[in-house]
């Protein structure tokens, strides 16, 4: 796992007041205060499957904890989950209590990977839901204590526990949202002669808009922008919401079209076919600054053009071959032999550009912005083609060593 300053934290806090250890037991028994940040993934079977979350980790966090509890728990859900959930748990826990009481607590985390270590530092805000009974806001008031020793008092706010659970779905939801809506703009740019970039600056100056998150870009992965809006969308469902439902299954409707323009506009320009050709992607983890490739747009595209029998060789600064090799394999439904000759993983971006007919850059990290592509187009099969899925390469000095650039939401034929 690459997460940047938390080697750092871990070396200097280890055996301190950081312990890691696999004796549950032990660690319920002594705790005050239990965070359960468990995995609650999408379900892939049964009642709500694909799009529903799966909860029976959660629930068997409060059994366990139920079971060996030996006093009074504060028990703090920081796993993003649906509302109501923190219900479920009440009553888990309120039936198999043995005389303990336990008091539920939501506060969601809200860290982006890549920025994890300077998120927690530096929070816009904490969230501490519970309930408003006199245990509760014990609880909530001792929880606020652990935060305030490095989080200013009026970044922390307190809610009901449903607020608090809504909220951390709505946050991921609205966030998405923004990508969807300036990546549609994205297509609309490419037809009409504006430049999305200059549109977001443009809108971005808007206060009220605000200039984060509208970087146009191939679609958003990452484990919980997909996930807590199909959840979202499977609660509104549940409460007979339909028009909010397919309001917000939209924003998972453009990014999924989002993902298939991209790599139909490459097969486009590579004259229609994309077969027998070598394809240099550069990128594969789901934004810079992680190793993190769970729902990544590198893998959908790698897919479509092995799909189309292009030879794909792949870049990535951090993620391991074996991780592509089996994301890919398992994206096309086959076993990593049988793609062997289409697929190659290299550590040399240069490498990988060798004899390539295209670059595809899928992720946006920065030494993609810094390459030799003198050298890169040197070794390039003519025209070369770059298709800048982020807008990260220096799209003019391509252009004038003869590189023929797609940029998203950029004029096509517009030779910039
Ligand atoms: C997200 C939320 O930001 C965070 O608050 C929550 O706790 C977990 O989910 P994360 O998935 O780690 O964090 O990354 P984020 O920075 O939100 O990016 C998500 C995806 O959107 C990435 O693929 C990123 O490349 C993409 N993105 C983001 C864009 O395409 N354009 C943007 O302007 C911003």
């Amino acid at each position: 796992m690459y997460e940047p300053g938390l080697l750092q934290i871990v070396e200097a806090c280890r055996g301190k007041n950081l312990f890691f250890s696999p004796d549950v037991t032990k660690g319920i028994q002594e705790a005050e205060i239990i965070f359960v940040s468990v995995n609650t993934p999408t379900k892939t079977y049964g009642v709500g499957a694909g799009k529903a979350a799966d909860l029976k980790y959660i629930e068997l966090c409060a059994r366990q904890i139920a079971e060996v509890a030996n006093g009074d728990k504060i028990i703090v859900e920081k796993s993003t989950l649906p509302v109501r959930t923190a219900e479920s748990l009440k009553r888990v826990l309120h039936a198999n209590s043995r005389g303990h009481h336990f008091e539920i607590l939501s506060n969601p985390e809200f860290l982006a990977e890549g920025t994890a270590i300077r998120d927690l530092e530096n929070p816009d805000r904490v969230l501490i839901g519970g309930d408003s009974t006199p245990t509760g806001c014990e609880a909530i008031a001792k929880l606020k204590s652990v935060y305030a020793s490095w989080v200013p008092e009026d970044k922390i706010i307190t809610t009901n526990l449903w607020s608090s659970e809504l909220s951390k779905l709505v946050a991921n939801a609205f966030l998405a949202q923004r990508v969807s809506s300036i990546n549609s703009i994205s297509a609309l740019c490419e037809v009409t002669g504006a430049d999305v970039d200059e549109v977001a600056r443009a809108i971005g100056m808007d206060s009220r808009i605000g200039p984060k998150f509208l970087k146009a870009s191939v679609g958003f992965g990452g484990s919980c922008f997909q996930k807590d809006i199909l959840n979202l969308v499977y609660l509104c469902e549940h409460f007979n919401l339909p028009e909010v439902a397919t309001y917000w299954e939209q924003v998972v409707q453009i990014n999924n079209w989002q993902k298939r323009r991209f790599v139909h506009r490459i097969i486009k320009t590579l004259f229609n076919t994309v077969a027998g050709k070598r394809i240099a992607v550069f990128g594969f983890a789901f934004k810079k600054d992680t190793n993190d490739v769970r729902e990544s747009p590198a893998i959908d595209i790698c897919k479509s053009l092995i799909e189309e029998h292009a030879e794909v060789i792949v870049h990535d600064p951090r993620v391991k071959a074996e991780v592509i090799i089996n994301k890919i394999s398992e994206a096309l439904g086959t076993n990593t032999i049988k793609i062997e000759n289409r697929l190659t993983v290299t550590s040399n971006p240069y490498q990988a550009s060798i004899d390539a007919h295209a670059l595809v850059i899928a992720t946006e990290w920065d030494e993609y912005s810094h390459l030799d592509y003198v050298k890169i187009y040197q070794k390039m099969q003519k025209p070369a083609f770059v298709f800048d899925g982020r807008s990260i390469v220096p799209n003019k000095q391509l252009v004038s060593l003869g590189f023929e650039v797609y940029k998203l939401g950029q004029p096509i034929g517009n030779r910039i």
